[in-house]
């Protein structure tokens, strides 16, 4: 269904107005990544004009909450009910003979330095990096499809590093290469914002097939096609897929990359895939994800539907914001229904054990913005008492992306308790108010401005 994937994005984003388009000649190394960070990742630029190449490329399509809901036509108070159904009631994808990624298959020749604008985005980065890759593999385990986004470090010819930072995918490929056999895998640039929202289910906690979420979240089976020379199935409107297998028992230098945290990730010894074949629509259009906090809100939204049922099974929670400032992992704002004394700090358990990313969370009340920082700030200021209100854990397992755990190789944890006392105290939290402030029609008393 033309419905699907990057192209029938690019659409709607241009129909909304969304979409930045840029004639200007650009360079893939720097100049394109500075454009894109200029507007914070947050605005979708599509690129006519990349150095070196004829090929178009499209950033930041994913980086803006509001953008994400309306383009998958949801409203924020509905996501996290819509995004745990589908992970509750996966349906089936359609297998489908044909579909566009088919219209240009290269299996001899394959350089993909030269076939590719890939952007190089940080000073240091060791090369360029197709940084927005989905990888596709079948689970060895359970035969299902197993989805998620991986950086490939392109290497000369046919080849790419891999950084698979999965325990889950780590373990598969090891088992495999311990009998010397390589694991096939796709890479398919050119997605859409359903199927990258399901590519960031944590395959280890569900063990779901992914491509099934994805038809559940768009509310139709999204079509797959078969690829050339893996036994692997990739979304038939996808711009490009690369196949080919991670090799066993060869590993490369791959690194430093500039991460999202904004650190360099090291140079390490890590596995390479062979590229044995590219599928390519006609004049495609190259993905990609300038590596920052912001191109993370995706795996923020679903991060949110387990910090959401993780305090609902303690307290009446109301809402979770997993911040963008935090790396879309690293801390979580909850806000409660208040109903007893001590829901706060049941708040922080329920939040602290939601993930080992988790690391600072603040519980605040109902009458805060938790998506204004401000006021989250006016919680913690006003109604906070350090000796009473934080929980501190220390040495707890965290995050490899937070250089802070990784020196000492543990990492404490912290909840703030910034809810208000209920009962007679709480009413020295009332807020003060202007009647009917909201409905104020400012130009009434500034007409010429
Ligand atoms: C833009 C973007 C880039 C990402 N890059 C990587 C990466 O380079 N390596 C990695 O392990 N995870 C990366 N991730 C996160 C994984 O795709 C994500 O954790 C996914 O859920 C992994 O699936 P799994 O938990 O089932 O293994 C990225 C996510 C996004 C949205």
């Amino acid at each position: 269904m033309e419905s699907q994937m990057l192209r029938a994005s690019l659409e709607k984003l241009k129909k909304n107005g969304e979409l930045m388009i840029c004639d200007v000649a650009v360079d893939p190394k720097f100049e394109l990544g500075a454009v894109l960070k200029y507007y914070k990742n947050e605005r979708p630029i599509l690129f006519n004009r990349v150095r070196g190449s004829n090929i178009p490329v499209v950033g930041a399509l994913f980086g803006n909450r509001k953008i994400y809901y309306d383009m998958l036509g949801i409203h924020h108070e509905e996501r996290i009910a819509k995004f745990a159904d589908a992970i509750a009631n996966p349906k089936p994808a359609k297998l489908v003979r044909d579909g566009p990624v088919m219209e240009n298959i290269i299996t001899r020749n394959i350089d993909l330095e030269r076939m590719l604008p890939t952007p190089t985005f940080h000073e240091k980065d060791s090369s360029s990096f197709i940084t927005a890759g989905m990888l596709v593999i079948r689970d060895p385990d359970t035969g299902r499809n197993y989805i998620s986004i991986r950086r490939f470090q392109i290497n000369g010819g046919n080849e790419m590093s891999i950084l698979i930072a999965s325990p889950l995918l780590r373990r598969q490929f090891e088992r495999l290469e311990s009998k010397n056999k390589p694991l096939e895998v796709a890479i398919v640039l050119g997605y859409d914002y359903s199927l990258l929202l399901a590519s960031q289910i944590s395959s280890e906690t569900y063990g779901v097939d992914k491509y099934e979420i994805d038809s559940a979240l768009r509310g139709e089976p999204l079509e797959l096609v078969k690829c050339h020379t893996v036994d692997l199935e990739v979304p038939a409107y996808a711009e490009y897929v690369f196949e080919g297998m991670i090799v066993p028992n060869k590993r490369e230098d791959e690194g430093p990359f500039g991460e999202l945290m904004g650190y360099y990730g090291p140079k390490g010894s890590h596995p390479i895939v062979e590229i044995k074949a590219v599928m390519h629509r006609n004049n495609p259009i190259f993905q990609t994800a300038f590596p920052c906090r912001e191109e993370h809100l995706s795996n923020g939204l679903i991060r949110e539907v387990e910090l959401y049922s993780d305090v609902k099974r303690l307290v009446d929670v109301r809402d979770v914001n997993v911040t963008i400032g935090g790396g879309c992992r690293f801390h979580g704002v909850v806000s409660i229904n208040k109903k007893s004394e001590g829901d706060g700090k049941s708040a922080i358990i329920g939040a602290l054990s939601s993930s080992k990313d988790l690391k600072h969370v603040v519980i605040v009340d109902r009458d805060i913005n938790i998506f204004k920082n401000e006021d989250v700030e006016l919680a913690i200021a006003t109604r906070v008492q350090s000796s009473k209100d934080i929980v501190i854990i220390p040495d707890a397992l965290g995050s490899g992306l937070d250089p802070s755990h990784n020196i000492r190789g543990v990492t404490d944890k912290l909840g703030i308790d910034a809810t208000k006392p209920l009962g007679d105290e709480g009413i020295n939290f009332s807020r003060a108010c202007i009647p009917h402030f909201e409905e104020i029609n400012i130009n009434k008393y500034f007409p010429n401005i």
